[in-house]
């Protein structure tokens, strides 16, 4: 899929429920998701996340976690995710975050999904990222206590037809305040 610049790309990264299941995603690949998530932003430079890659056999097993009747049913077919835990803060933005009321931890999250699902869009790989999944299911297999926050599903689309993005209005969504207001 071709791309000449950053909106290019946001247009053509979608949310894909139709995954090749004979189409391995390339371990090279992952780690490239890896290494741009790591260049994401975060409050105070915290990082307050970890990225758990299951693939292969471990990528069906993590799929049942997933799905609860039609919901979330396409990811029987996606060979790869990711899975990211919510990690402690350091002290300065813990405090941060609690003298300013904010939930720094959850937009830092999902930035670093962001950049991941970016990267790999530009390599051809398709991504749908999901937040309904049984958490402790998913923390036993990874022998985990942390909060499961997001799962990627990643892979081949099996249909690469990019659908027109619906979204709400620009005066919704946005307003350039006028310099003389
Ligand atoms: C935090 C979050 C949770 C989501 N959870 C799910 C999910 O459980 N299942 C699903 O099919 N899509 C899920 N999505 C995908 C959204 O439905 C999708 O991003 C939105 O409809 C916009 O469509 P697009 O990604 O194709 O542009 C989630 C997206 C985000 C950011």
């Amino acid at each position: 899929m071709e791309f000449r610049d950053f909106k290019e790309l946001a247009k053509i990264r979608q949310s894909c429920r139709d995954y090749d299941p004979d189409r391995e995603v390339e371990i090279e690949k992952l780690q490239t998701c890896l290494d741009t998530m790591k260049l994401a932003p975060s409050a105070c430079n915290a990082q307050p996340y970890y990225y758990y890659i299951v693939h292969g056999e471990n990528a069906k097993n993590i799929s049942k976690f997933l799905q609860l009747g039609k919901m979330n049913s396409f990811t029987k077919d996606v060979n790869a995710f990711a899975i990211v835990t919510e990690e402690n803060y350091n002290l300065t933005a813990k405090i941060s975050s609690q003298v300013k009321n904010q939930d720094f931890k959850s937009v830092d999250i999902g930035i670093s999904t962001a950049y991941f699902t970016a990267e790999a869009t530009t390599l051809g790989l398709s991504t749908c990222v999901i937040g309904w999944f049984d958490e402790e299911k998913i923390q036993k297999f990874l022998n985990t206590k942390s909060r499961i926050r997001l799962v990627i599903a990643i892979g081949y689309a099996k249909n690469e037809e990019i659908r027109e993005k619906k979204r709400k209005t620009s005066d919704a969504l946005y307003k350039i305040i006028p310099e003389d207001l």
